[in-house]
């Protein structure tokens, strides 16, 4: 119980993070801010979010504040009530949906990464092997938990969590490299 619970946090931690820059947070940039904030078309408030302007945005005292959300013009804008002067969009129109506030939020508090999904992983300890055939394995985001090897099956792997002896199939794309290699090398 105790381990699939481990499991079942490692996967929900990992799911809800790691926001990708290209495919969530630039789509919400040029579909809702380029009419305004691009070198292709205007730059308003000397704000471009091209995807090369936007580091110049990124930092400390600036409008996107790697991990303070609350703090970053660029999030507090987009929340703003519609009649509010500084509401962006201007106007209340064309405002982000609750989901895009959402990424958007979780982009900055991960780090704003322009490349990849979400900050780099900390430091992950290397695999060891445990007794019984159990071994360690680490999740792209840096949380470790002991399973034993069952298999790979498609893009996963199958790990028996040994308290509830429940054998889950965790994507290999949510494991870290190490963990990745040593699911490809892994014998049952
Ligand atoms: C219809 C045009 C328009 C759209 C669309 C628009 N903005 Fe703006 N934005 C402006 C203008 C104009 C200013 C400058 C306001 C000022 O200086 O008082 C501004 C300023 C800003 C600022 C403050 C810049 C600063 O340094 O003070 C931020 C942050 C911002 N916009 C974010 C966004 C985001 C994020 C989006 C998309 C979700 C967006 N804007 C969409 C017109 C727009």
């Amino acid at each position: 119980m105790k381990y699939s619970l481990i499991l079942a946090l490692v996967l929900t931690a990992t799911a809800a993070s790691a926001v990708d820059y290209k495919t969530q947070i630039a789509p919400i940039f040029r579909n809702k801010c380029y009419a305004c904030h691009s070198v292709t078309k205007k730059v308003k408030g000397k704000l471009a979010l091209d995807d090369a302007e936007l580091p110049n945005q990124i930092g400390a005292g600036k409008n996107i504040i790697p991990g303070e959300a609350m703090k970053s013009t660029m999030f507090i804008n987009c929340t703003l009530p519609s009649d509010d002067a500084d509401v962006m969009p201007p106007d209340g129109k064309n405002r982000l949906t609750d989901a895009e506030l959402d990424l958007l939020k979780t982009w900055i508090t991960e780090g704003a990464n322009l490349t990849g999904g979400g900050a780099a992983p900390a430091a992950a300890p290397a695999a060891m092997p445990a007794a019984g055939g159990v071994l360690k394995w680490t999740s792209s985001d840096g949380k470790v938990i002991e399973a034993e090897f069952m298999g790979l099956q498609d893009d996963g792997v199958l790990l028996k969590i040994p308290s509830t002896g429940v054998t889950h199939i965790v994507p290999l794309s949510r494991l870290s490299p190490e963990s990745q290699e040593q699911a490809k090398t892994a014998k049952k």
